[in-house]
């Protein structure tokens, strides 16, 4: 029965996976002190579930675009949040992002994202650079 059921996602999400994987990334933008380009490096590992780009359709994770400020679990999303991470009572700051993705299951017991985590604390900084500046790319 969980079979006729799961289909149309998973193959929606994999077509917008290598959608997404098609784009190129363009010139450094912003001026800042933190390392962007790292952190796109690492973002790799995020846009098979995570788009960040502005107004377009969420993959199978919510879209990340300016996350940085935002509370847990409130942004639109077609998949809808887990109890846990609407129940996280969490704004995402670089402090809990990087909390966050060093043990997503540790940090919101009960998340739907099935995730290792980003165990090396410079790539998670650079990551959280990248989410910082609003790099869509
Ligand atoms: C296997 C798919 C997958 C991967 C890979 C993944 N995520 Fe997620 N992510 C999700 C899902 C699904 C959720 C929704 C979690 C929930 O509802 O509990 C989520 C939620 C989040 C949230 C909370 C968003 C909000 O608005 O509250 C953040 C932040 C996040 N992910 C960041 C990341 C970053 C950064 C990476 C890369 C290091 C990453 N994720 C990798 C699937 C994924």
């Amino acid at each position: 029965m969980l079979n006729t059921i799961r289909s149309t996602g998973q193959a929606l999400a994999a077509v917008l996976c290598l959608a997404a994987a098609g784009t190129t990334p363009a010139a450094a933008d912003s001026a800042s002190t933190c390392d962007v380009n790292a952190g796109l490096r690492v973002w790799r590992q995020c846009a098979s579930c995570h788009t960040n780009k502005p107004d377009v359709q969420d993959k199978s994770g919510p879209n990340l675009h300016g996350v940085v400020g935002r509370k847990a679990g409130t942004v639109a999303y077609k998949k809808g949040f887990s109890a846990a991470m609407r129940a996280a009572n969490l704004v995402w700051t670089p402090a809990t992002l990087d909390r966050f993705l060093a043990d997503p299951a540790k940090t919101v017991p009960g998340t739907y994202m099935v995730f290792v985590g980003v165990p090396d604390a410079a790539e998670r900084a650079a990551l959280i650079c990248y989410l910082s500046n609003g790099v869509t790319r």
